[in-house]
């Protein structure tokens, strides 16, 4: 569930090689519950045919400004004032010439002139024309007047030669496409903190101590509060992508996370701690390799700083973050561990999870969790995917926020 569901999208495409890929942005935005309606101009009917995007849309796909068929509306009007996003990919130099120029000679470029919804496009072409002093003023025109542009990116172009022109990937081109549409939503206006992933203490240059957190559940967080238009840090040790818009700020031990976590929720009114952080660091990093020797090691272990507790008391002089949320990742006793926890760290909700179920906590998509608020008042959510329980928790914050 993102916030592409139930949007209406037009995707208009232009006449490139990468029209091939729009096919694919089209198929990912179905699949992310989008109503797509295509718009192709002639020049992309030469390079693909509307029956592709037939097929994959379900939809009739448009591509005449004066095409009427019986008892229809004048397509531009109806496409312009129905639409969510215009989402043009691929944007060819000459597209983003008639756009910055305010030509309406086809149905894309009309609809363009005369739709209220945002637009984002996605240039490709062969370098030389990009970087040509006539499309950089296009596209600086463009932008200046509200339009997103992402890319285009470096690498091969159609001529075989190598240099920034290429279309984003179809899985930038839908990022981009849920950040534009992020502006309206029901975060707007809020900043929050997000952490993710499990710390890693070193013990010597090549190894260090961990726990088996992935990070899945801090990045949905970052992803879902991004796309409801929320301003986003997420401070993370994992290595998995970062949202387009999201700050990312990479870290590895607890107290990395402790320094940059303290240094950005001045301003936030949120912090939700997903990271599993460890509570014990070698007490001594050494400097060398450390070579076997002997039967056993036992390794003297020092404890780290509990960031939450640390965030409690910067807060208390602060006022920030105005709602602090953490999880409580269990095997047993879950409700009474979190319970001590939601207090002994004074949270304003906390969701506890039981990590000893195979389909809930590391490294799998979904997860259980029961929410425990400051006030006594508790919830349990459904088995539920982590994208959904992120949302979940993003709606109750943002009561907490309010109320
Ligand atoms: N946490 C933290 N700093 C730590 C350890 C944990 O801020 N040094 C945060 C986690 O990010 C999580 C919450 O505190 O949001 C609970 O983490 P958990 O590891 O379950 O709690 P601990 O305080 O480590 O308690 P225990 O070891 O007794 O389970």
């Amino acid at each position: 569930m993102t916030n592409l569901k139930n949007k209406r999208i037009v995707l208009g495409i232009t006449g490139g090689i990468a029209a091939y890929k729009s096919a694919i942005v089209a198929s990912k935005l179905v699949q992310a519950g989008a109503q797509v309606e295509v718009v192709m101009t002639g020049a992309a009917q030469k390079f693909i045919t509307p029956l592709t995007f037939q097929a994959l849309t379900h939809r009739r796909v448009y591509t005449n400004l004066f095409h009427l068929p019986p008892g229809e509306n004048i397509p531009h009007i109806t496409l312009a004032d129905n639409t969510d996003l215009l989402l043009i990919a691929p944007a060819t130099a000459n597209t983003l010439a008639k756009l910055a120029h305010g030509l309406a000679d086809n149905l894309l470029t009309a609809i363009a002139l005369a739709t209220p919804a945002p637009i984002l496009a996605a240039p490709a072409m062969e370098s030389d024309m990009w970087l040509h002093p006539a499309t950089q003023e296009n596209a600086a025109r463009l932008q200046s007047r509200g339009i997103t542009l992402i890319g285009p990116a470096e690498g091969r172009l159609a001529s075989g030669a190598m240099g920034k022109g290429r279309m984003v990937e179809p899985g930038f081109v839908l990022d981009a496409a849920r950040q534009v549409l992020a502006q309206h939503g029901d975060m707007a206006g809020k900043r929050v903190v997000v952490t993710a992933g499990g710390t890693r203490e070193a013990l010597d240059p090549v190894r260090y101590l961990t726990n088996r957190s992935s990070g899945k559940t801090g990045h949905a967080l970052a992803a879902t509060a991004r796309d409801r238009g929320a301003t986003v840090t997420l401070i993370t040790t994992a290595p998995l992508p970062v949202p387009l818009g999201v700050q990312a700020v990479r870290v590895v031990s607890a107290a990395d996370m402790q320094a940059a976590v303290l240094s950005h929720i001045d301003q936030a009114d949120a912090l939700v701690m997903a990271a599993a952080v460890a509570d014990y660091r070698p007490e001594t990093l050494a400097a060398q390799k450390i070579k076997k020797s002997g039967a056993g090691l036992a390794l003297p272990l020092a404890r780290t700083g509990d960031i939450l507790q640390a965030v409690a008391h910067q807060r208390e002089r602060t006022g920030r973050p105005r709602c602090t949320v953490g999880f409580a990742a269990e095997t047993e006793a879950l409700l009474e561990n979190a319970a001590e926890k939601l207090a002994r760290k004074r949270l304003d909700l906390i969701a506890a999870n039981d990590v000893s179920r195979p389909d809930a906590g590391f490294g799998v998509d979904t997860n259980q969790v029961t929410l425990l608020f400051k006030d006594g008042a508790a919830e349990t959510l459904p088995l539920m995917s982590k994208t959904a329980v992120a949302n979940h928790i993003w709606d109750r914050t943002l009561a907490l926020l309010v109320g």
